[in-house]
């Protein structure tokens, strides 16, 4: 089963709780939010906030993606505002550890995302640590962007890494996801679709979904 999780980078901000509703209701599974602080990547979007924004909205559960340095900083705050799941960009956390086991402790879902540079060893000794990877299919930090099919072969990769764990963790893609990708990083081995472009930017967001669900049957 593959579930959608549309990114609210691609919503209309100025009416964010009615784009997240229509989400819920087009059958999105998760919400998908891009933290972006100027400096990990260059472009600033959301914060704590715009979580709590969002938590008011729906019932679906909120997928954090941090693109900001030291993310071990602002977990709990991201957590306090009802985020599920955090998930921390592995270049940006000197003790990658340590900071999954905190978002372990604050009771919520933690992931570790891998830039389309950054091999897939980088996981292999926090395995335990992990209920997500995200393999980021484009370089973070705008919506929009070209698939890059260099990512391919590390989605298969990692879900290798996942199965020999034998444990329960998702496998999750992020960037340039839309019908004509999302076959083949589903056959790669991803389980979990963010989508802004192809949710948000589309006047029909349930038969977006529906498309991005067929063509990744
Ligand atoms: C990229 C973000 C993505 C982005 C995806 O920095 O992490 O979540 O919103 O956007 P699309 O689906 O438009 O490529
Ligand atoms: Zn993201």
């Amino acid at each position: 089963m593959v579930r959608i999780a549309p990114s609210i980078l691609s919503a209309d901000l100025g009416r964010l709780a009615e784009d997240v509703r229509d989400a819920e209701a087009a059958g999105a599974d998760w919400i998908h939010v891009d933290v972006m602080d100027g400096r990990f990547v260059p472009n600033i979007t959301f914060g704590p906030a715009i979580v709590r924004a969002v938590r008011k909205a729906t019932t679906l559960p909120i997928d954090v993606h941090l693109m900001v340095v030291e993310p071990e900083r602002h977990l709990a705050a991201f957590a306090e505002a009802g985020a599920d799941g955090l998930s921390v960009q592995v270049e940006a956390t000197t003790h990658l550890q340590r900071t999954l086991h905190a978002i372990r402790e604050l009771g919520k879902r933690a992931g570790a995302v891998l830039n389309p540079h950054t091999p897939e060893e980088n996981l292999r000794y926090v395995l335990a640590d992990l209920d997500l990877v995200l393999v980021m299919t484009v370089n973070p930090g705008f919506g929009g962007q070209a698939f890059l099919p260099a990512t391919l072969p590390k989605i298969r990769r990692v879900r290798e890494l996942i199965d020999q764990a034998k444990q329960s963790i998702d496998l999750e893609v992020d960037g340039g996801i839309a019908p004509d990708t999302a076959h083949a990083v589903v056959e790669a081995g991803a389980r979990v679709l963010v989508a802004g472009h192809s949710v948000f930017d589309q006047p029909d967001r349930a038969a977006a979904i529906r498309a991005l669900r067929a063509a990744a049957a």
